[in-house]
């Protein structure tokens, strides 16, 4: 059966994707596209890690309405942060035949097996946001530039301490995200690779005496599960066990959003108070709860990558898979997954100060003015 393509607009949380073609037009069935001559059936399962954290929430609804919206049948699963359950429900999926796996991975160790069975029906498998390791069963990869986010933090540091102008020395804590993903030492080595230099020279010293001599360290500050309430224990603990007297703490390097709720949590209960002497803390993402401490002064800055964007290239990717046409991608040398180099697509991450909000993330009805305060 042919597969007529009809451009329809899709107006998907502000963002206008074209829709995916619902074969039998003559039939008016909705649900299920059938493949396209040398195509795929547009029958997708996601798998999402989290409903803990607001991103990706947004991130499997948006990418879920706009699919539906084109007329695929579209399975959505998120998996508590437990490997096991993100396993068991990938399985279900390609039990309920899905031809089309995208997955955001807990783990990215782990799911070797898991899409050896998906490989078995013919299914492509898109790895979102986090790499797939160990398999060749990963067809493609959509993120952000992950080394770029942490390159954007460092340097943002870096800015407002004028360090390369020789100023400091500051008392620097650096946190590292989870050590099962993928993602989080790409974030750390990018701002690892801008602050290194300037605690070798003196410039940022680390009290708590965590700061890795090398990148290929960074697990060893990572914070499992991206906890808020583990980042808050690790940050009570230096800053009892490390800071004396009227010593302070000038920046912390805060790989997300979610480690800085922690870590703003800690401070505040230390007596740490928005003004001239609270410390510059890093982040990403742009929740809301972070964009609301950002307004407040208790957040300096947040990395946002525009999730909208990340389903829209998605959604173009599944397009193309269907229609059995060519998907396009923009990095074939960064992401080597053990077993291959996974053809990529990587999105532009951007900084957000204060100044920012109304004009970057209202603006654009990423967040709503009500939800942050404004
Ligand atoms: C994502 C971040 C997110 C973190 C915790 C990372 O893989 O890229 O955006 O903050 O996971 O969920």
């Amino acid at each position: 059966m042919s597969m007529t393509r009809k451009l329809l607009a899709v107006a998907a949380t502000g963002a206008v994707l074209l829709s995916l073609a619902a074969c039998s037009s003559d039939s008016g069935s909705t649900g299920g596209g059938d493949a396209a001559e040398g195509g795929t059936e547009c029958n997708v399962g996601i798998s999402m890690p989290t409903r803990s954290l607001e991103r990706w929430i947004n991130d499997g609804e948006q990418l879920q309405k706009a699919l539906k919206d084109a007329d695929c049948t579209v399975d959505l699963q998120y998996a508590d942060n437990k490997t096991d359950q993100q396993i068991s429900q990938i399985q279900n999926q390609i039990a309920g035949g899905a031809k089309i796996l995208v997955i955001a991975a807990i783990d990215g160790e782990v799911l070797a097996p898991v899409l050896e069975e998906a490989k078995k029906q013919d299914a492509t498998v898109i790895a979102y946001d986090r790499l797939i390791n160990g398999t060749e069963n990963v067809d493609y990869y959509a993120t952000f530039d992950n080394y770029k986010v942490g390159q954007l933090q460092g340097e943002f540091i870096a800015d407002q301490l004028d360090l390369a102008g020789g100023a400091g020395p500051f008392n620097l804590e650096p946190f590292a995200g989870s050590p099962d993903d993928n993602n989080a030492k790409f974030f750390f080595s990018g701002a690892w690779d801008v602050l290194l230099p300037y605690v070798e020279k003196g410039q940022l010293v680390v009290p708590s005496g965590k700061a890795p001599k090398s990148n290929d360290e960074w697990a060893s500050i990572g914070i499992q599960g991206w906890a808020s309430d583990k980042a808050q224990s690790e940050m009570d603990n230096r800053l009892s066990s490390f800071y004396s007297g009227d010593q302070k703490v000038d920046v912390v390097l805060s790989p997300n959003d979610s480690l800085a709720i922690g870590i703003i949590a800690s401070l505040r209960s230390a007596g740490y108070a928005p003004g001239e002497d609270y410390p510059i803390i890093s982040g990403q993402d742009a929740d809301k709860a972070n964009v609301k401490a950002i307004l407040d002064g208790e957040q300096s800055m947040t990395v946002w990558k525009d999730t909208r964007t990340l389903g829209e290239r998605v959604f173009t990717m599944i397009e193309s898979i269907v229609a059995g046409e060519e998907v396009e991608v923009n990095d074939e040398e960064t992401y080597d997954n053990g077993e291959k180099v996974v053809p990529s697509f990587l999105l532009d991450p951007e900084v957000v100060v204060k100044d920012d909000v109304q004009s970057k993330l209202v603006d654009s009805g990423f967040v709503k003015a009500g939800d942050v305060g404004l």
